[in-house]
């Protein structure tokens, strides 16, 4: 993908960029106080506790506890990755990402790359229309009765028959031939020289998330093998992170709340030509986490469309393992068999639009099917294979997140097994049933109070007042406090404010992003330390100088026990008797 977004990029977005108007046009605001006040978008509620601050240019609410910046925000609110979020606020502001992305040399290969690519997507395009040996490409997608207008709207090409078609018309010279190489376009030999990877095929170009291509299938006009060929890893293209369709699919994802996931290409484009907009293919491999994610993003359930034959099962167990560790409360997941030897292509054009859509709403939900499925492998009228099947299902169950779906599905194994609910949970091990909430409600503010020691009272006061970092500058000089923990963090905060000045509090918790760090920060900069805003100030140096004494004290303890076994230095001796007399005053 694209080089990382340079910090210095965000710093300047956010300084820009007010988080109550992005806010504001999404859920109206009211000004209350110093802040603006709205009935929670994220979770159902009355009277408003969703709290947007302009000091701070960042959301908490204090009902369920979400919170962050306005990239943050419109990361969860939109669905957008971390890159779309800040393209899109860069837009807003007049903000030009790509001239600064990474350094320039960087920047140029990747551009290149993908300038190239899409060269060899048009490329592709224009044999499909004009090579003189097309016809039988064309003849072939009309005999599987893909239209003109589906087969133009998915950007579908031929790869010309011979060697060289690619390389001679694109590879005109040594830098456009090692970039088509990287690009997986063409093949190296050990000689040195290039041959092109597609040759007489039906070119399907694999675009990622914002539209560009980055990768190809093809596939054979008949029935050579492999019958797909697909682009290798490059730097361009990651089979485990794309999903071939999902550019054209997002709008109908997000609309009808669900995704359909296939197995191929094919697929896609035959569901598209009959109005099924809503799917998605992986890339020839096996769905990973990362894919599911991605749909998670858009909508709340995905359902997995497998042929019904043997490998189509295996696929799909394999699926369902993949899945149980990202199926937090509110998603679901569906399994939906098709019957031996058909598959969505096929069955869309036998039952047309409405069958399939008939047969995904039968969908099995993945609890059933995780349950049917063990429980085909065991005889529950023997103890031993009611023993067998909670063997079996315990530890699928607990790569569920703590949540209502994990409970419900242990009730139904106790009930299936026959066993009693608290005899199976103690089996079961795994986290304790009640008060189990999802990854969101953790940060509950009716969470055990933070314990107020004076690194965290002085990182909140920093975090929530940036300015503050004026009057820290001998912070460095506490860093020999090594028995305190979170020393360093507050050095690197206040480092940080002080190289850069004016950040935010959202600037300021986006440059942590991604970092060990983050959830504590994010955590101590909602943290109500009960410390009103008149007296910061007096507080942040009264911390500041508890920490500078026990500083002291740890200095002077060190002395004091050397100097029970070895005589002092006068260097050292003359820092003592300054400890001491420090600590009298
Ligand atoms: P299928 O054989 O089900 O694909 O393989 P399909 O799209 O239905 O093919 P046809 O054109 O209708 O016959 C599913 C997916 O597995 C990958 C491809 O991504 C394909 O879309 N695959 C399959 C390969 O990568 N290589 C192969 O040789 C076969
Ligand atoms: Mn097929």
């Amino acid at each position: 993908m694209a080089g990382k977004i340079p910090q210095g990029f965000i710093d300047e977005l956010l300084s820009r960029v007010d988080i109550v108007d992005v806010i504001d046009g999404r859920v109206p605001l009211k000004k209350a106080g110093k802040e603006y006040k709205a009935c929670c978008p994220f979770h159902e509620e009355r009277t408003p506790s969703f709290t947007v601050s302009p000091d701070k240019q960042f959301y908490h609410c204090f009902g369920c506890g979400v919170h962050g910046t306005a990239i943050g925000f419109l990361m969860e609110y939109e669905h957008m990755d971390f890159r779309e979020a800040v393209e899109n606020l860069a837009v807003r502001v007049g903000l030009e990402l790509r001239a600064e992305t990474s350094g320039p040399e960087v920047k140029q290969k990747s551009l290149d790359l993908l300038t190239i690519v899409d060269e060899v997507d048009q490329y592709y395009r224009y044999q499909l229309r004009k090579h003189p040996n097309a016809d039988a490409a064309i003849r072939y997608l009309k005999a599987r009765g893909v239209s003109g207008e589906i087969a133009a709207d998915y950007g579908l090409g031929y790869a010309p028959d011979g060697w060289h078609n690619l390389l001679h018309s694109l590879g005109t010279e040594s830098k456009r031939r090692q970039l088509l190489s990287v690009a997986g376009l063409l093949v190296k030999k050990e000689d040195g020289s290039f041959y092109d990877r597609f040759r007489n095929r039906i070119m399907f170009p694999i675009r990622d998330s914002r539209g560009r291509v980055v990768g190809f299938g093809g596939r054979v006009l008949g029935d050579d093998e492999p019958k797909y060929l697909n682009s290798p890893e490059t730097p361009l293209f990651h089979k485990g992170a794309e999903l071939y369709g999902l550019f054209k699919a997002r709008g109908a994802i997000k609309e009808q709340q669900l995704a359909v996931v296939v197995e191929g290409y094919m697929d896609v484009v035959s569901l598209a030509q009959f109005g099924i907009h809503n799917t998605v293919a992986t890339l020839g491999t096996a769905t990973t986490r990362a894919h599911l994610e991605r749909l998670f993003r858009y909508c709340p359930e995905v359902i997995f469309c497998f042929d019904g034959d043997r490998a189509g099962r295996d696929a799909a167990w394999r699926a369902l393992e993949t899945t149980l560790a990202v199926l937090r409360d509110g998603r679901q997941v569906g399994f939906l068999f098709l019957p031996d030897g058909q598959d969505p292509d096929s069955l869309v054009r036998a039952e047309g639009a409405p069958g399939f859509n008939e047969r995904l709403r039968g969908s099995t939900p993945l609890p059933d099917y995780l349950l049917r499925s063990l429980r085909d492998q065991v005889d529950l009228t023997r103890l031993d294979g009611r023993a067998r099947l909670i063997e079996l299902a315990t530890p699928l169950i607990n790569q569920i997140p703590p949540g209502a779906l994990r409970e419900l599905l242990l009730d139904r194994l106790a009930e299936l097994a026959q066993i009693q609910r608290t005899s199976l949970s103690m089996l079961a091990g795994g986290q304790p049933a009640v008060g189990a909430k999802s990854r969101r409600k953790t940060l509950k503010p009716s969470q055990p109070p933070m314990r107020k020691s004076l690194v965290r009272v002085a990182l909140a006061l920093l975090l929530q007042h940036p300015r503050l970092a004026r009057i820290a500058g001998e912070v460095e000089a506490l860093r020999p406090l090594n028995s305190v923990p979170g020393i360093d963090l507050l050095a690197e905060v206040v480092h940080t404010v002080t190289e850069h000045p004016g950040l935010s509090t959202a600037a300021l918790l986006e440059r942590f992003r991604g970092t060990e760090h983050a959830v504590h920060l994010e955590k101590l900069s909602i943290w109500d330390h009960m410390i009103p805003d008149e007296h910061v100030e007096t507080e942040f140096r009264a911390t500041l100088a508890k920490l500078k004494a026990r500083l002291r004290d740890q200095q002077t303890r060190v002395l004091l026990d050397k100097s029970r076994s070895e005589p002092l230095n006068d260097q050292e001796k003359a820092q003592l008797r300054e400890l001491l007399a420090r600590g009298q005053t």
